[in-house]
């Protein structure tokens, strides 16, 4: 059963039968590319044609395919998604009533929550997020945080948070979904698990947010999967749910001309998890033990591990796989380092900021790939030694006070103002220092007095910034009143 592919299977019998495809897109098949890569896609790329199937009706090869989605995440129901994690959060929040009901979400979330909740209309209630001082990240939500804020808001009618992070650091999912339950059942779990669709095939990897008790998970599964960009899937526990609300929004979501590329690859990846995904992940382990041992034994780097997990509250478990390592001990930044791994060693890592990098391993990455970056990182550790300057402490932005609710505040009229006319007004834009790009500021709330200083901090720091029309600060798009 597991070695089924059915849209694969058939997309592939389609190129193979079909002498004329009358039909779209407009490439016609491999005739309207020159380029060879693009040829090679063309064949498979077809449409909703007799054997291919309609993702948007559940039967044929489609359903086939949905049910072994379902089966190999331990879901009741799963949906495939072609325009990202983002899309199945977006459904998420549009497959809520829609009466301005209250959401439970972290701050640290990724930017598709802000757009789902302009979609759906929904009013956030901040969770706070615990931080690590050392590498001066969100990392976690408490259960105890996400009790205290239900005990005092009864309308929540859900949960919505992230796990694991873009760091691969989980929280105790398990333990908020048993506590948020046992208060209320009839309170949702959500789950934004996009860097941990790989859990489910192997025990000792983070437990996944679908068997530690969520009612539904989005999990990206073209960030950590053998599948084209944009595929990913949304699984959902509860089935009247799912079939009332999750798929009809799904559907008014999704694109009627959806990559049968990207589905195929899912389709495919699918199969192998279920397979082989076990022993490949097994290695990948492996490598992952001795390599994150042998990189934190360099001199000047560290390694985020598990000690780092117990000095922040409400975090469970890490992705082995997300190698995330502090510069500290070295003369250099994190920036500096990648740019030097990039320039003389030609290995690109997933990001930089000024005290760590984080290189994102897959369970594809051979021996000597580890070995490539490890080589990299000593040579370099090597030729800058020493201490740098002394950790300074990073002011962390106080917490959001919403006056509007997202959708209400990006229908607004907006007006710029000079950034010393901004305190105690309400912001119309996003601000979001980066990396990692975590908002400090949504439309629709407050510009306090510690969020005055905090942003003045950022000015002084010269901290780029993800989402204000003057990335400067010099002007600050504010709601008019
Ligand atoms: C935690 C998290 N959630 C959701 C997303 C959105 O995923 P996608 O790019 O597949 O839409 C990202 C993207 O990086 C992410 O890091």
């Amino acid at each position: 059963m597991h070695t089924r592919t059915p849209i694969y299977t058939s997309i592939r019998k389609y190129a193979g039968d079909v002498k004329l495809r009358s039909h779209m897109p407009g490439h016609a098949g491999e005739h309207g590319f020159t380029d060879h890569a693009f040829q090679q896609i063309a064949g498979i790329d077809v449409t909703e044609v007799p054997g291919t199937g309609d993702l948007h009706v559940p039967e044929g090869i489609i359903e086939e395919a949905r049910v072994l989605l379902a089966k190999a995440f331990g879901a009741r129901e799963s949906l495939f998604l072609v325009n990202g994690a983002s899309s199945g959060i977006h459904t998420l929040f549009m497959s809520l009533s829609g009466k301005q009901e209250k959401v439970l979400v972290p701050r640290n979330a990724h930017r598709s929550f802000f757009t789902g909740m302009v979609l759906s209309g929904v009013e956030p209630v901040y969770v706070p997020c615990q931080i690590s001082s050392d590498y001066g990240l969100a990392i976690s939500v408490r259960s105890i945080d996400i009790m205290e804020l239900l005990a005092v808001n009864p309308d929540i009618t859900t949960v919505f948070i992230t796990s694991p992070n873009y760091y691969g650091i989980t929280c105790d999912v398990a333990e908020i979904c048993q506590k948020v339950k046992a208060n209320n059942d009839n309170i949702a779990v959500f789950v934004d698990e996009a860097h941990g669709g790989h859990f489910p095939f192997h025990d000792n990897y983070p437990r996944s947010a679908l068997l530690s008790g969520a009612d539904a998970v989005v999990n990206g599964l073209h960030k950590t999967l053998p599948v084209l960009n944009q595929g990913a899937c949304l699984n959902v526990q509860d089935e009247e749910r799912f079939w009332k609300q999750i798929f009809p929004t799904w559907s008014m979501l999704t694109t009627s001309s959806p990559s049968y590329p990207i589905l195929a690859s899912i389709d495919l990846a699918r199969s192998l998890m279920m397979t082989e995904g076990h022993s490949i992940l097994e290695k990948a382990l492996e490598l992952s033990k001795k390599y994150r041992y042998k990189i934190n034994e360099i001199k000047g780097l560290s390694v985020f591990a598990e000690e780092e997990l117990s000095n922040v509250s409400g975090t469970a478990e890490i992705d082995p796989l997300k190698i995330l390592i502090s510069v500290r001990g070295t003369s250099i930044t994190g920036d500096q380092l990648a740019q030097i791994l990039r320039q003389e060693y030609s290995i690109q890592v997933e990001m930089a900021a000024p005290d760590y990098i984080l290189a994102m391993m897959s369970m594809f990455h051979r021996a000597e790939d580890w070995e490539l970056l490890y080589q990299g990182l000593k040579e370099i550790a090597g030729k800058y030694p020493g201490k740098k300057s002394k950790k300074k402490d990073i002011p962390v932005p106080p917490e959001p006070q919403l006056h509007l609710a997202p959708r209400t505040a990006f229908f607004s009229n907006t007006t710029e103002v000079e950034f010393s006319c901004c305190r105690g007004k309400i912001s119309g834009e996003v601000i979001a220092p980066y990396p990692p790009g975590i908002a400090c500021l949504l439309p629709g709330e407050i510009i306090s007095d510690g969020m005055y200083e905090y942003l003045e901090y950022l000015r002084k720091q010269k901290t780029p910034l993800y989402g204000p029309n003057d990335s400067s600060l010099s002007r600050v798009k504010i709601i008019n009143s």
